[in-house]
């Protein structure tokens, strides 16, 4: 088999670190890729939303399956342009077709598919430049602290949570008036503030079977404590140590089961993964919102714990085979802590030497913003490395992340310090 994965982050070492241990492989790309997908596969410079490129790219090398990591090219529709043409119709992509990226597109149509299918979600309504004062209004009917979400991908910056009614106003008016995250919140939704812990589960579908994949919780805020801006991830755990049975059960029938049948009666073909953001109030799990892909560093974490072979699944997934692949999942616990560049989320520098990965023992290290420059590893994005552990348990797994991180050294290096902190 030929594989082709899309994208350059930790997500997508980690997805090629796994694909890369299958014996069904023969040749494997990444595009763009990064300095550590450089040391097992080949990297292909290549941007995620050239869609013709990787047509003709696909073409040329025979490639039987694109993994698709990001949202962007599903959302772009990716997908649909391999299957609008013949030549390419017959490579599994795997991510949802355009009209099921919506899903994470725009979050009022994931609240009306919840709304349709009777998940458990957040009440909410959603508003416009024209009904702009209606949300206001709307805004006085509801407790502090106000929850407010552009429509569209503004890259996890889209949601502000607003103790201060006037201010929470303030803002509806300069997203929807002064569009303030531009065309992403023509349309903002107002909803509820559930108060709770949040974890991650994530589903493979083929669109008629799926499985569950373990759950992952992440750190998304910057500052240890969960404090300051928030990043795309600094760090996760799987699996999550409160989503015991029961609650798991809670997740399946009234969640993953729901959203599948879902697709099928909304008649949105899914081949791929979905990552469903949850929040435990009291007992019960409700939908923060879902991706269409994996999370970044949820998969640091969820992917190293499973024992199939990863290329054979996706072959599944793509000829609708789901239902004669049974997962085996390590009972092992996974920690990953993100090492990233002095002022991210914010302004950064790139381009500094990364010293001392060759001297991890008992970890792995997953390239994110990382590349090639003379033979030397380099910083290329905020997020660089993920140190990824096992063990027994996740405080033993993390302990280990730590004790290898410090032998890691680039100028401005930061990382937290307080991963699985709450748990
Ligand atoms: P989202 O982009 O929809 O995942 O929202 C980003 C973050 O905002 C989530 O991870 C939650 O921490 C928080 N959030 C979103 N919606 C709600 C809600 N209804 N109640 C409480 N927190 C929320
Ligand atoms: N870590 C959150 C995400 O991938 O969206």
């Amino acid at each position: 088999m030929n594989i082709l994965v899309l994208g350059s982050g930790g997500r997508e070492h980690t997805l090629t670190w796994k694909l890369a241990q299958s014996p069904l492989l023969h040749n494997l790309y990444v595009a763009p890729g990064n300095a550590g997908t450089a040391s097992i596969a080949t990297n292909i410079a290549m941007n995620v939303n050239d869609f013709e490129a990787i047509g003709n790219f696909s073409k040329e090398n025979q490639i039987d399956i694109v993994v698709v990591g990001p949202e962007d090219p599903l959302v772009n529709g990716i997908h649909d342009y391999f299957l609008h043409d013949e030549a390419l119709q017959g490579i599994h992509v795997i991510g949802p077709q355009k009209e099921a990226a919506e899903l994470e597109g725009s979050k009022e149509f994931a609240k009306q598919f919840m709304m349709r299918h009777n998940i458990p979600t957040a009440a909410y309504q959603s508003f416009t430049k024209d009904t702009v004062e209606a949300g206001c209004e709307f805004l006085t009917t509801l407790q502090s602290p106000y929850v407010l979400k552009a429509d569209g991908l503004a890259a996890g910056k889209g949601v502000l949570i607003i103790k201060d009614l006037q201010e929470a106003q303030d803002s509806l008016r300069e997203m929807l008036v002064d569009a303030k995250f531009g065309d992403a919140s023509t349309k903002v939704v107002i909803e509820e503030f559930l108060d709770g812990i949040e974890l991650s589960c994530f589903v493979l579908t083929d669109g008629k079977n799926y499985l569950t994949l373990p759950t992952a919780k992440d750190y998304k805020r910057i500052g240890e404590g969960d404090t300051g801006l928030n990043t795309g991830g600094m760090g996760a755990v799987s699996p999550v140590p409160f989503a015991d049975a029961e609650f798991m059960e809670k997740i399946e029938t009234r969640i993953i089961q729901p959203t599948i049948e879902g697709f099928q009666k909304d008649n949105l073909p899914y081949k791929g993964f979905v990552f469903i953001g949850l929040i435990k109030v009291g007992n019960d799990p409700f939908v923060i919102e879902y991706n269409v892909r994996m999370g970044d560093p949820e998969t640091e974490v969820v992917i190293p714990r499973l024992e199939n072979d990863l290329a054979a699944i996706f072959q599944a997934v793509g000829n609708q085979t789901l239902d004669k692949i049974s997962l085996q999942i390590k009972e092992e616990a996974a920690t990953t802590i993100m090492v990233v560049s002095g002022g991210y989320p914010e302004a950064y520098e790139k381009g500094k030497e990364i010293t001392g990965i060759e001297n991890i023992e008992d970890s792995i290290v997953f390239h994110a913003g990382t590349k090639l420059t003379d033979g030397k590893v380099v910083t290329n994005g905020g997020r660089v490395l993920a140190v990824t552990s096992h063990a027994n348990t996740y405080e033993e797994a993390i302990k280990k992340s730590y004790q290898n991180i410090k032998k890691l050294h680039f100028d401005k290096m930061y990382y937290r310090k307080d991963i699985g902190f709450d748990l």
